[in-house]
């Protein structure tokens, strides 16, 4: 659309404008305060970043960005997935100046399904991209916390389609996170916020405005987080996490993934529960339809997702879960999940020697 002439801001008005000075800073300059936003004495959050951009790491946080006219950022053409550092391998007699990336090809697989479907073209073979995600966890030294990465359909201006963007683009970050087990239950609520459409839900896509208000409307009602309930009345996800469940018959239940995000966690957890199934503590394990009703029933719930592995849930919707009380079963599950991160299978090993 057009702007009228009184829509123009003239330079006399600029000049005017002696209450709202806006400084134009040199580089130089500009570099110095975005420095000092930095260099407060705190822990550095982030330890390093790659940018296809520039094609290569930094360890500078005030560097740590991406171009304005780049198409996820305004218009939200971009996928990301991520994974979990861990140094904990659990057993003595292994290096402590190694760490592994957990479950680090399970997510780039999901990483590299979401960029198709989202038709971003990655600009490195998936065996560059990995190894550019463990160079970075190396260099980061960060021995607890996570990667995160993302494929962009790059910078170019700020039209819709990609056509003009001359290359894709491939961001990540080491965050440092001192996670630890979840054993506190939580209270949700079922959301009343509009979920995505397959398509969307399936892809780990950048746009999460659903799940922020999501979140946004559990916290102002007093809740750790909430509960998607598809058109047909079927428990689908939380706003970041899988939910499980343990129905009065000891059956480890999730909801089928077609119309949800395919968690990582969740999977590995549907591989491990068998083993309490072999204990006689579970009957049986599997993903299907779950009505709100069977849901509510269950005599236990819990959030599942990468840092957490498992969150206890004890009240939804103002009403308890079971006797309201953090369940044994999500207990031993849990910690199934946080032996695997902390020791996992020889295959889900990825050394990081660090430099
Ligand atoms: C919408 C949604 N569902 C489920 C999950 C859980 O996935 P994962 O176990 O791979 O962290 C996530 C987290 O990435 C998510 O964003």
């Amino acid at each position: 659309m057009e702007s009228s002439s009184s829509d123009v801001i003239t330079a006399s008005e600029i000049e005017n404008c002696s209450h709202l000075q806006v400084p134009v800073y040199s580089s130089e300059e500009l570099f110095e305060k975005l420095q000092e936003k930095w260099n407060s004495g705190k822990k550095k959050p982030y330890p390093a970043m790659y940018s296809s951009v520039f094609g290569g790491i930094t360890l500078d946080p005030a560097l740590m960005v991406i171009p304005i006219d780049d198409h996820m950022v305004h218009r939200g053409h971009g996928v990301f997935d991520t994974a979990i550092i861990f140094d904990g391998w659990g057993v003595v007699d292994v290096k402590l100046d190694q760490g592994y990336l957990y479950e680090l090809d399970v997510h780039l697989d999901r990483f590299l399904r979401s960029a198709s479907k989202a038709k971003i073209f990655s600009p490195f073979p998936r065996s560059t991209l990995r190894s550019i995600l463990v160079q970075l966890t190396a260099v980061s030294q960060c021995k607890k916390g996570t990667l995160r990465y993302w494929l962009s359909s790059g910078p170019g201006n700020f039209l819709l389609s990609p056509a003009g963007c001359p290359i894709s683009a491939f961001y990540a970050i080491v965050i440092d996170d001192d996670f630890s087990q979840c054993k506190e239950g939580v209270k949700v609520i079922t959301s009343t916020i509009p979920m995505k459409s397959p398509l969307f839900a399936t892809m780990k896509n950048v746009n999460y405005l659903p799940n922020v208000l999501s979140v946004m409307e559990a916290e102002e009602k007093g809740a750790s987080a909430s509960i998607w309930v598809d058109e047909e009345g079927y428990i689908a996800e939380g706003p970041n996490v899988n939910v499980a469940f343990i129905t009065q018959d000891k059956e480890l239940v999730l909801p089928s993934f077609d119309k949800i995000l395919s968690g990582c966690t969740a999977k590995r957890l549907l591989e491990l529960a068998p083993k309490l199934v072999e204990q006689g503590l579970l009957k049986i394990v599997k993903t299907t339809n779950v009505t709100v009703e069977e849901a509510k029933n269950a005599a236990e719930m819990m959030y599942v997702g990468s840092t957490l592995p498992l969150l206890p849930i004890i009240m939804w919707d103002g009403q308890p879960i079971g006797d309201g009380r953090v369940g044994e079963l999500t207990l031993a599950l849990s910690d199934l999940l946080w032996v695997d991160m902390k020791a996992g299978p020889e295959t889900q090993r990825l050394s990081v020697p660090y430099v």
